[in-house]
């Protein structure tokens, strides 16, 4: 779905959207309208007690006196509540209700009025963005009901005051929306298509966005000592992968870069310590992490963010084969620690340990976020609304805080302590996997992570489980399954804070 922006016009022949303010009089386009209808708008608004709440919406069909399809009148709630939160939340309703029932062309044309929190240009940005985010679909093991589920809306066009600056403020929203989709699209894929090697052939696309793509296969992670990642894959039938994905944008080779780790399971079954049926479903997005970070690296890379950025993903598939890891097991991982593997289940931070140690070690980041489906239990403290965040630096938390916000990816930070630490003592080995109780376990997860951080490496960790993928209600932005969670997260880190 393509987006435009033009000055505000009555004349198209596709839908035609106005919006009302509550307790305000008629926009200019409301009133427009409802001369150019003889009065309709007038006369519906009142039979449906339209009051311009949030929500409210009256709709016109085949209108006399305009050659627009249908209008659609949408309550915008107070001007003093309309942020961009609320924009993106509008934006995205009126392509719900025209995705797929026909209509091709949407044109917007909401006043920008006296008292509004946006300046023209932001609130076309973020009314586009919205509607760009809400036009995923995914349809490509469909073949029957194409019609239901295909997308009939070719073009949504904003009208504004300022098209040049709502077109300068869209060209990172676009790049963004891209990013998210990419995303999208890695975590809906099934794992019989989405193999760790399949998942590392569509990482290589990115080159041709002019990101530097390597690809680790077991004998070279073998070589370098990745013991932790490779007994996560030894169960599979498929061979793991590391990508490691270079953006230069920055000011050279010696500007250190952003670093961002990515959790990608492709399947997690759980291993040995098998996971009961209802809980393996869904499992297929246990690459969300991987994949957020793939989509950020593409967002930057097409917006050609100034920045040196770096991504790394762990691919593998948690399987129970002959050959699989045991619960039991010890493991040397990257670092030189050892582990003792007491539940194959809690394999993501295994994945994350060796792939946070290389990316530190090879690249020296200015910072390291990682990115992962860690923890059932963080959706039970933070639900899905929220991903947990855990760091060692204030700085880098308030601004990871602020960029959640801002973008509608929000984080809630749980606190890491030496507290949390001890039971992860082992009786053999360095540490082991789990704590074996049932008490933080967010929390444990994080702190085992902590334990291949680099000294001084500022680092955060981001237990996106509750977030990467939508099971129940649909919200306004997240049109499918796949969330593409953090994508646009890390790309406003960036933009807001390392790219001066
Ligand atoms: N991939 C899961 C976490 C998960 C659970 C993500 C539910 C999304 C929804 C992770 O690998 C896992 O199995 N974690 C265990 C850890 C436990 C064995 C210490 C968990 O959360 O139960
Ligand atoms: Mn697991
Ligand atoms: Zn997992």
């Amino acid at each position: 779905m393509q987006i435009g922006f033009a000055t505000p016009s009555l004349a198209g022949t596709g839908a035609l959207v106005i919006g009302a303010y509550e307790g305000s009089g008629p926009t200019a386009a409301a009133a427009e309208v409802d001369k150019s209808t003889g009065g309709a708008l007038k006369r519906a608004q009142a039979v449906t007690r339209f009051a311009g709440k949030r929500g409210q919406i009256v709709e016109l069909l085949a209108p006399e006196g305009l050659k627009a399809s249908r209008v659609l009148l949408v309550g915008l709630g107070k001007i003093a509540d309309f942020d961009h939160h609320a924009a993106e939340r509008v934006g995205a309703n009126v392509v719900a209700k025209f995705l797929t029932n026909g209509e091709k062309d949407v044109v917007i044309a909401f006043d920008v009025p006296k008292g509004s929190r946006l300046k023209p240009d932001a609130f076309a940005a973020h009314l586009a963005m919205g509607a760009k985010l809400r036009s995923y679909t995914f349809n490509h093991y469909r073949t029957k009901k194409r019609d239901e589920y295909e997308a009939t809306l070719a073009k949504v066009t904003i009208g504004t005051t300022d098209v040049a600056g709502a077109k300068r403020r869209w060209a990172p929203f676009e790049a963004m929306a891209e990013g998210t989709f990419l995303a999208r699209d890695l975590v809906n894929e099934p794992p019989n298509v989405l193999s760790p090697l399949e998942f590392a052939n569509r990482a290589k696309q990115l080159s041709k966005l002019g990101v530097k793509v390597e690809v680790l296969n077991e004998a070279a992670m073998k070589k370098l000592g990745m013991g932790a990642l490779l007994g996560v894959g030894q169960g599979s039938e498929r061979e793991s992968q590391v990508v490691v994905m270079q953006w230069n944008g920055g000011r050279g080779k010696k500007d250190a870069p952003v670093a961002f780790v990515g959790k990608g399971v492709c399947f997690d079954s759980g291993g040995l310590s098998l996971k009961p049926g209802a809980s393996m479903m869904g499992m297929k997005g246990d690459m969300g992490g991987a994949a957020a970070v793939v989509g950020a690296m593409h967002a930057l890379a097409a917006r050609k963010a100034r920045v040196n950025a770096v991504g790394v993903i762990g691919l593998v598939e948690n399987m129970p084969d002959g050959n699989a890891q045991r619960p039991d097991d010890v493991v040397k991982s990257l670092s030189g620690q050892t582990i003792e593997v007491l539940n194959t289940d809690a394999e993501g931070r295994l994945v994350l340990a060796d792939a946070m140690w290389y990316t530190q070690t090879r690249f020296k980041p200015k910072f390291m976020i990682d990115l992962a489906t860690l923890t059932g239990a963080i959706s039970v403290a933070l639900g899905n609304e929220n991903a947990g965040l855990f760091s060692n630096d204030d700085r880098l938390a308030g601004y990871i805080y602020d960029a959640g916000q801002q973008e509608c990816e929000p984080v809630w930070r749980l606190p890491l302590s030496p507290a949390y630490d001890k039971v992860l003592k082992s009786k053999i080995a360095d540490m082991k996997n789990i704590s074996g109780g049932t008490q933080a376990g967010s929390i444990v997860a994080a702190q085992f992570l902590q334990r291949f951080v680099v000294e001084k490496t500022p680092w955060a960790h981001l237990d996106i489980a509750g977030v990467a993928w939508q099971d129940g209600e649909q919200k306004p932005l997240i049109p499918s399954w796949g969330a593409g969670w953090g994508v646009r997260l890390l790309n406003r880190l960036v933009m807001d804070h390392y790219e001066k």
